[in-house]
């Protein structure tokens, strides 16, 4: 958790929450036990991903007798197949032989062939296995398909991999090997929720313990949540940010057109009417104002393009992508206004861009601001966000450190500095450094005892190290401070189960966080987080569908997409396996 609903804008807090989609969800117990193993991305998870992508041949078949002590029959028959005559079965000493004892020997000769590369020949002896083996003999027989199964995926003939590893499901419902293989095959053959309820089913019958599994199932959910959220961008409707939400994301912009000081005339219209409309905390009169002054006036009104500027910002905020686009373009493009509209415009494409994912664009737009206006700090603040986003914590330290010289007295520049700094001697093990930027911090809560970033980034810092008891006090004094704040109360709620494990009071504090701000997003995902670590699907379910309703970008829903599939996997799983999850997470260590 690397940021609180007021220091960072929202888009940037999914991103920063976006801890490996599986830890929000399926494998919460297993990150709770193990939270190094499966940091995504490090070089031993990619080592085992191109294992499981390859599907290692020991794994493969069932039954293999592994020895070289091959009874003579079957060595006879392996001889023989090979030499493609397959008679065997018309040898006396087979024929004596009961059915099941014949499927198994067919079945042993398959494995023999399989093993020696001979896929083709190993599917016809397992044909010969499944046809004589007795119907009642389900778990033989749900071995034989599975092998079967085995030697048509090294053929990437995947229908009949899935096919086959459905007959040995039929069989035996629990078959770990089948699923994981039907799951591959049915990633194989695009069809992503088939695959991701296999490798769900995989992971719980496994306990959650197996990292293997985990992110396989952590690479279908992101995949399958793109494809959801890409279909779900089609018809998007506009959201209605949270006030609490407008107000910080605003005041990161100390040169905002928007803080102009307002001589109120006593009928104001137009950008006036909009500018009072936003300082009363009107917003849903904001666009419309704006409107008014776009459409009602000259080219060279006074304040069009504050106005496009201003209605800009609102669409950006209501996720309104194309036409934000638009109004600042429309005030970049136009060479004669002020430096300071076009940087402003240019820095808040650079976080449209961002949403988009388009880095470089972002960049872009961040370099040409600094051209235009190179002594405006929220350029360079926006861009350490950015930064710190990406993990360039250097070139993060650089931004905040040349805003806060440019706005000395800036409190929330001055803390992301510090925040940023922190973060590199965390990663440079500079201890030294580590605590002279904790002392500085406590020296910054004294000095600006209103400002809610300080206590919020501090309280971050605080529970990272481990002084959970000192965050916990700095949390609660910032929501004296903005008591409507709802990102407070999630983090807070985050600090108690992180601390003491006390799911009872983070929940109270998440329902809270939905009662003071119910736009907030953040609360309806981390809640649903929380229900899904309770076992309690369907409202788990219910939540990740209300915050889907206030994501904006595609890359939000890509998230929120894939801990609801998570969620819902683990509800067709358990239906469908009558197991009660609940009782598969008490048995697991450590689970209280
Ligand atoms: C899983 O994680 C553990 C560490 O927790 C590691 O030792 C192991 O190599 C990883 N891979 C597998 C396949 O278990
Ligand atoms: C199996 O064969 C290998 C060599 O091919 C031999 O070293 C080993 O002792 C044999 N094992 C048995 C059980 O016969
Ligand atoms: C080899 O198999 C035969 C019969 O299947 C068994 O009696 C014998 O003990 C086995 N020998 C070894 C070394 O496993
Ligand atoms: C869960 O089951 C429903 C109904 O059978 C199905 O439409 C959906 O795709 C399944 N979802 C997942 C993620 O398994």
């Amino acid at each position: 958790m690397e940021s609180t609903g007021s220091t960072f804008p929202k888009w940037q807090l999914a991103i920063l929450i976006g801890t490996p989609v599986l830890i929000g969800s399926l494998g919460y117990l297993y990150w709770k036990n193990n939270q190094s193993a499966i940091e995504e991305g490090s070089d031993e998870d990619k080592a085992e991903l191109k294992k499981l992508k390859k599907g290692i041949k020991s794994i493969s078949i069932d039954g293999d007798t592994n020895s070289n002590n091959t009874s003579d029959v079957t060595q006879q028959h392996t001889d023989s197949v090979a030499n493609g005559i397959l008679k065997e079965s018309e040898t006396k000493q087979f024929k004596k032989l009961s059915p099941l004892e014949q499927s198994i020997r067919w079945k042993e000769s398959g494995n023999e062939c399989f093993k020696t590369g001979k896929y083709d020949t190993a599917i016809e002896l397992y044909d010969k296995a499944i046809e004589i083996c007795p119907k009642t003999n389900n778990i033989d027989l749900s071995q034989f398909y599975q092998n079967r199964a085995a030697a048509y995926e090294q053929l990437k003939k995947w229908k009949n991999v899935a096919d086959d590893c459905t007959h040995a499901l039929e069989l035996n419902p629990k078959y770990i090997k089948a699923l994981h293989r039907r799951a591959r095959a049915y990633e194989n053959l695009k069809e992503l929720e088939l695959c991701l309820e296999d490798v769900t089913a995989v992971a719980i019958l496994e306990g959650f313990q197996n990292n293997m599994s985990l992110i396989f199932a952590d690479r279908i959910l992101k995949d399958l949540g793109l494809k959801h959220a890409k279909e779900a961008m089609q018809n998007k409707q506009p959201v209605e940010p949270s006030k609490n939400f407008i107000v910080n994301y605003f005041k990161s912009f100390s040169q905002d057109p928007v803080h102009m000081v307002v001589v109120s005339s006593t009928e104001p219209k137009g950008f006036i009417k909009a500018i009072n409309a936003f300082k009363n905390g009107q917003y849903a009169d904001v666009v419309s104002a704006c409107n008014e002054e776009i459409e009602g006036s000259e080219d060279d009104s006074d304040y069009k393009l504050e106005a496009l500027l201003l209605r800009g910002t609102f669409y950006l905020l209501s996720g309104q992508f194309e036409k934000s686009l638009a109004d600042f373009n429309h005030v970049i493009n136009h060479k004669e206004a002020d430096a300071k509209l076009r940087s402003n415009a240019l820095t808040k494409r650079a976080s449209l861009n961002m949403q988009t994912d388009q880095k470089d664009a972002s960049f872009k737009d961040f370099e040409t601001a600094i051209k235009l206006d190179p002594d405006n700090p929220d350029i360079y603040h926006h861009r350490g966000q950015v930064y710190l986003l990406v993990e360039q914590l250097e070139d993060a330290v650089n931004d905040f450190t040349k805003a806060s010289e440019l706005s000395p007295k800036n409190p929330i520049t001055y803390v992301h500095k510090l925040y940023s700094e922190y973060r590199q001697a965390v990663n440079e093990q500079d201890n030294t450094k580590l605590f002279s930027k904790i002392e500085e911090f406590s020296e910054a809560v004294k000095q600006y005892s209103d400002c809610i970033e300080v206590y919020s980034l501090f309280a971050q810092i605080l529970s990272d190290q481990q002084q959970y008891q000192l965050a916990d006090e700095y949390f609660e004094k910032a929501m004296k401070l903005e008591p409507n704040n709802a990102g407070l109360y999630v983090h807070r709620g985050l600090l108690l189960l992180q601390w003491k494990g006390d799911i009872n009071e983070a929940l109270k504090l998440l329902e809270k966080a939905i009662e003071v701000d119910d736009k907030c997003e953040f609360a309806y995902e981390t809640l649903g987080t929380v229900e899904v670590q309770r076992g309690n699907l369907e409202r788990a379910i219910s939540l990740f569908e209300h915050a889907l309703k206030l994501a904006k970008s595609e890359m939000e829903l890509t998230h929120i997409f894939s801990l609801k599939d998570a969620a819902q996997a683990q509800l067709n799983v358990t239906k469908k396996m009558g197991l009660s999850l609940a009782s598969i997470m008490s048995s697991l260590p450590n689970f209280n």
